[in-house]
């Protein structure tokens, strides 16, 4: 039984091995002088994807290439030098509705491009119009990529988005924020997403931010300690950074595997499940129409010709209500109210920031 279904994939693993010799590694030879050449330039015009099946990582050694080959499971083959990565860029890239995000990825990358002595570049996917197109990353890329929690995950409305954000090689580190719960899967869902996406995530971590629904949950997170950790880390990553080869492997982060992995849930007062996915925020007497809401609200979702309307889902991100100048952005209803106390008072201790490197 175990033979019947080994051999098969023996049988295929041996006939890429072959392919390789006879079809891609002649090509490599012939295109070996330029250094950012991908197998799809060499042999595959305009796609990164072969018909090709099976799943091993091969090493590639051709004159003047030192690389990896990985066939993965899904039939694509990637093709990545193996020098060590000479980081000529440091991105901060991140999701951040109220901003948490945003504080602790600039600061990180901040520090490491100053570490490496190379330009810093920023791209902010927060509002829709973002999140239209993303940045062409290579293999002399450092991605600082960050996203909240929500619900102990990758806030689930920009999975198809992430999906559209590739790699090529960059060197990333995920970066988390969360509300002084727990950060449950978020970290490692968003490291297996830039993994898949082509990138390699040798760093991580996950930092506390001022809750999305409240003013007293992780108040002022991160605060001047949570920024020093933050800029001691980009010191750190920009250290390492050098070592990083397309087979670095990715860093370990708690989580669970990605067959177990749920939404955390929150209960009403008897203790079942509550849902909150349809609640909006009003708008009291205190708005001067000033617009301001609509521009910033990420899923595009508040009228501009009238902020008391909705034309689109409300995520709970908090922008509206905490960014508006007036304070007129509020919500009412009972179970969304019932949760944000019930977090604001289980979640008093100060939740600590987790490095992994
Ligand atoms: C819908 C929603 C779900 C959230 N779920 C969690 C959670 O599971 N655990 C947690 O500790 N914080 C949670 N938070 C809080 C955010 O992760 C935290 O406030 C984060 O710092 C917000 O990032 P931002 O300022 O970049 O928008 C949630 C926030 C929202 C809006
Ligand atoms: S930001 Fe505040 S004051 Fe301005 S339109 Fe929105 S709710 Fe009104
Ligand atoms: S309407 Fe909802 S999604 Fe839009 S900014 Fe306000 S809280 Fe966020």
């Amino acid at each position: 039984m175990l033979c019947g279904t080994f051999t098969p994939i023996f049988c295929c693993g041996f006939l890429q091995y072959i392919k390789y010799c006879y079809e891609i590694a002649p090509h490599l030879d012939a295109k070996y002088t330029r250094k950012s050449f991908l197998l799809n330039d060499a042999v595959l015009p305009k796609r990164k994807t072969a018909a090709l099946c099976g799943c091993f990582f091969m090493r590639v050694r051709t004159r003047g290439f030192d690389g990896g080959a990985r066939i993965c499971y899904t039939g694509t083959i990637q093709i990545r030098e193996a020098r060590d990565m000479q980081a000529k860029r440091v991105w901060a890239m991140y999701w951040s509705a109220t901003d948490t995000t945003k504080r602790v990825v600039t600061a990180i990358a901040g520090q490491a491009a100053q570490a490496l002595g190379v330009p810093l570049a920023e791209y902010d996917f927060t509002l829709p119009v973002a999140r239209q197109g993303a940045p062409e990353f290579t293999a002399d890329d450092l991605v600082v990529f960050g996203t909240p929690t929500y619900a102990g995950r990758v806030p689930n409305v920009l999975l198809k988005y992430l999906a559209t954000v590739k790699g090529d090689g960059a060197a990333a580190v995920p970066i988390v924020t969360f509300g002084n719960r727990a950060f449950d899967d978020s970290l490692i869902e968003l490291r297996d997403i830039l993994s898949d996406n082509g990138f390699v995530p040798f760093a991580a971590a996950a930092f506390v931010g001022e809750h999305s629904f409240s003013t007293t949950l992780a108040a002022g997170r991160p605060d001047a300690d949570d920024l020093a950790l933050a800029m001691q880390f980009g010191r750190n990553i920009a250290a390492r950074a050098a070592a990083v080869t397309a087979e670095t492997p990715v860093i370990d982060v708690p989580g669970r595997a990605r067959d177990e992995r749920t939404y955390y849930q929150p209960r009403d007062r008897a203790g079942n499940p509550a849902d909150i996915r349809k609640v909006k925020p009003k708008t009291n007497d205190a708005c001067d129409d000033c617009g301001l809401c609509a521009k910033l609200c990420p899923m595009g979702s508040i009228d501009p010709a009238d902020v008391r309307n909705y034309i689109g889902i409300c995520i709970k991100c908090g922008a509206c209500i905490k960014k508006c100048p007036k304070g007129a952005k509020f919500y009412d209803d009972p179970g969304y109210l019932y949760h944000k106390t019930e977090l604001e008072e289980g979640y008093k201790r100060r939740a600590a920031v987790s490095l992994f490197l």
